[in-house]
């Protein structure tokens, strides 16, 4: 029987500077998946890739004095390198300035410029002549371009663009019945409300302020927009062909099941790239995942503050499970995750060196010294095996649900869990007691079995995640690969079977002082040769841009119900409408000023994209606006009279 095949990308890489930890995620997540699905049995195609045109890059290759193309060709070989000492298993790696896509975007612009989705016409806004770059007026800052401070004037330029409210309708009906294509589900409210719902504007697809892009062969001042090259990569790079079939392989693997993505981008490829599929009569991705953000210290990662982690780096001094192992396990769902070097010292010393490597260690040592390596189940069975049994038997459907729902983190410590159980039960068994005791012969060699069968299960599950380890402990263990068929069956560990004799240890113990030198040394090349200059701020409060300010989603929203949080006496409880379906609660610290039947059916103004925060056992999902009314004195923002999700800018 044919096996079912599966696509899945990453989004392809800027070649404008080295990619940190955090663009390294991003395809770390994609080959655990892609593994995992290969051992499902799928034959998967694993695309990715770097993204190469743009007037940035045009500038940073003028800075280091060399050619654009020179410039990516060397970031592209860096990106390419990063992926590689991360032990990805991409089947492409696609560039954009690849002769082939190149060739196919030249011919898609034309194909939809003939059948009238694309047209010329006039961009129009405020120029800044150094920047070479066009603003609207409300991005400007004190009517000054936001990008230099200098002056801007108004300016009209040649520009084609593409129809893409024609398309809208189709679009939100194909959201709509397809809730599955936009994940995690709340990306899709986002785009729903941001900018679907209040209407797209067309969107000007090609450039003549820079050079390096690929040109509009029927009208070569005209470089193509950076978006529409770079997005048409996940059907080039298997083959579409835009005047006929396509290649066999396109045939076979589009559309894609999966387009793994950051949730920066996410609009570009639920928004533009299912608009621009359905342009070419081309069918849609099944999935687009928006992941979250690994951020350093809370923070953004920012070459120029120094606060930046570089996988080589990270593989250097953890080894590449390690790293994969952290990066996977440390990203919630949702909400951003967290990196620092020290906890990633912590993980591994806690997480793979005491609860992963110390368990195969043990087993493996005693397994040499009480049978001589070899492993076999005598039967002599107790009731506290049952439960072992049953969780290495559970563990692969368990895996399978969350990998299914792309729940990566949660796969890790399913099998994490295991492992944890298998510890617990060389604590219930005491191996050393047995030991000591002729007659308890059988039940030891037993125990030692169940340990090894079930870290055996545990072992092969891990293989998506962190391939060479668990190829290390299954050889440690002796045991063969069992394929997914077989893995939730327990008791397959052939009798007969040997450890090794000298257990490599996997995972050592990082002495931390040692360590902290070591990154030390790392981190010193990083720092900032030219600090950023202090900005100039207003008193108290730091300047912010309006890019900034965008990234705040206000909305009205109207108070359903209210009451008191019984352990905070400042704090109220409010139940908002805010336009969604979905009540949002919110806390709020305004209890000394207003009752709740003060609030019940007024409208107020709540941040609605502020992370969650449990505030004395209240889940507060968003902030609601009020202003400091002389001393002590708190007044609410007030908008009644304006429908519920109504946006606030
Ligand atoms: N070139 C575009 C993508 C075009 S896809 C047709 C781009 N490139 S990027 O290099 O800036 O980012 C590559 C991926 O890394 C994006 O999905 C982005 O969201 C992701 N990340 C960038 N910084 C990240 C973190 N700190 N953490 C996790 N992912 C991050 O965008």
């Amino acid at each position: 029987m044919c096996k079912p095949k599966y696509y899945l990308t990453t989004a392809i890489a800027y070649t404008s500077s080295r990619p940190h930890i955090g663009n390294s995620y991003e395809i770390v997540l994609a080959d655990s998946i892609a593994r995992f699905k290969r051992m499902e049995g799928f034959d998967v195609f694993f695309q990715t890739g770097t993204d190469e045109h743009g007037m940035k890059i045009e500038e940073k290759a003028k800075e280091a004095g060399i050619s654009p193309k020179a410039y990516v060709d060397q970031v592209a070989g860096i990106v390419k390198a990063n992926w590689d000492v991360l032990n990805t298993s991409y089947n492409k790696f696609i560039r954009t300035t690849d002769a082939d896509h190149e060739a196919q975007i030249q011919k898609i612009f034309k194909k939809l410029y003939e059948q009238g989705d694309i047209y010329k016409g006039h961009y129009e806004g405020m120029y800044c002549t150094p920047c070479e770059s066009f603003f609207t007026e409300s991005q400007l800052v004190d009517g000054k371009c936001p990008d230099c401070g200098r002056e801007v004037h108004p300016a009209k330029e040649e520009a084609y663009f593409f129809r893409m409210s024609k398309y809208a309708d189709r679009l939100i009906e194909h959201i709509n019945t397809h809730p599955e294509f936009i994940q995690p589900p709340q990306r899709k409210t986002e785009m729903m409300n941001n900018f679907l719902l209040p209407g797209l504007q067309d969107l000007c697809v090609s450039r003549t302020t820079f050079k390096w892009g690929i040109p509009v062969d029927f009208d070569p001042k005209h470089v193509v927009y950076v978006w529409l090259d770079a997005l048409m990569n996940y059907i080039t790079g298997i083959g579409y062909d835009a005047e006929g079939e396509g290649s066999e392989r396109y045939q076979k693997y589009w559309p894609a099941d999966l387009h793994l993505v950051g949730k920066d981008i996410i609009r570009f490829h639920t928004i533009y790239w299912p608009i621009f599929l359905m342009a070419l009569g081309v069918p849609l991705p099944k999935q687009v995942f928006g992941h979250p953000w690994l951020l350093m210290n809370g923070g953004k990662m920012s070459k120029s503050k120094g606060n930046v982690i570089y996988a080589e780096d990270l593989v250097k001094l953890f080894g590449v499970d390690a790293v994969r192992y952290f990066v996977l396990h440390e990203m919630p769902f949702e909400s951003d995750g967290t990196i620092t070097w020290d906890l990633i010292i912590e993980r591994t010393n806690t997480d793979l060196a005491n609860v992963l490597g110390n368990l195969v260690n043990r087993t493996v040592s005693m397994t040499n010294k009480y049978f001589g390596g070899a492993v076999a189940d005598c039967g002599a069975e107790e009731p506290v095996d049952g439960e072992l049994k049953a969780a290495a038997a559970a563990l692969r459907d368990k895996v399978q649900a969350k990998m299914d729902a792309l729940r990566v983190a949660d796969a890790i410590t399913e099998i994490f869990a295991l492992f944890k159980r298998c510890n617990k039960y060389i604590d219930e068994t005491m191996p050393w007691a047995l030991a000591k005791d002729e007659a308890k012969h059988d039940r030891l060699s037993t125990v030692l079995y169940n340990l090894v069968e079930a870290i055996s299960v545990g072992a092969e599950l891990l293989t998506p995640f962190m391939p060479e380890t668990a190829e290390k402990i299954l050889a440690q263990l002796g045991a063969e690969p069992r394929g997914w068929e077989k893995l939730n069956v327990f008791g397959l560990y052939g009798n007969g079977g040997k450890v090794t004799e000298k257990p490599e240890i996997l995972f050592a113990r990082i002495d931390v002082k040692e360590m902290e030198a070591k990154i030390g040394e790392i981190t010193a090349q990083y720092a900032p040769k030219d600090p950023e200059p202090e900005k100039e701020e207003v008193p108290g409060v730091a300047q912010i841009t309006v890019d900034d300010f965008g990234k705040i989603d206000l909305r009205v929203a109207k108070v359903v119900a209210c009451e008191p949080i019984k352990r905070a006496k400042k704090l109220l409880k409010l139940t908002l409408d805010d336009g969604t379906g979905t009540p949002r609660t919110v806390a709020s610290g305004i209890a000394p000023w207003y009752k709740p039947e003060d609030l019940v059916g007024h409208s107020l103004i709540v941040v609605a994209n502020l992370k969650p925060a449990v505030l004395c056992g209240v889940e507060s999902q968003g902030m609601i606006l009020a202003a400091d009314a002389g001393e002590n004195d708190v007044k609410v923002v007030f908008v009644d009279g304006i429908a519920p999700g109504s946006k606030v800018r």
